[in-house]
């Protein structure tokens, strides 16, 4: 079973958003299951690295849609984004020295974690802005 299963209480039913969480949503099960299986760097790494690019474009694409909506949340909202890109930056600083094996694991435990609960719910409060209520 994958670490997120997509379904409809994650729809925003903006179609750009919904098209790049679910395939944010499928990056990050490809990488929890690499890393369950116990795949090496070799599978890993292009994920990771495909995920913090697309992930600082979709934080871009929903910050400007969320400060042009007016939306009330914005500046809390973004600062979950900020989080998020530096925790990950943190656990990939980390992983750099090979020492702890551990660190995949928790890099892809977390990243599942956070998209499912950051979509469901801190996404979501945006959606009555973005669609001009
Ligand atoms: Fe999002
Ligand atoms: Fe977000």
């Amino acid at each position: 079973m994958p670490a997120i299963v997509w379904n409809s209480i994650m729809q925003t039913g903006i179609t750009s958003i919904d098209a790049q969480h679910k395939t944010l949503v499928e990056n990050v099960n490809n990488l929890f299951d690499s890393v369950q299986q116990g795949k090496g760097d070799k599978a890993t790494e292009p994920i990771i690295l495909f995920l913090e690019r697309y992930t600082l474009e979709h934080f871009k694409m929903e910050e400007e849609l969320m400060a042009k909506s007016g939306y009330p949340g914005f500046a809390a909202h973004k600062k979950q984004h900020q989080d998020l890109i530096r925790k990950v930056k943190n656990l990939r600083y980390q992983q750099r020295d090979r020492t702890n094996p551990t660190l995949w694991r928790e890099l892809s435990a977390f990243l599942s974690d956070w998209w499912r609960e950051h979509i469901m719910r801190a996404d979501m409060n945006y959606v009555p802005y973005l669609k001009g209520r």
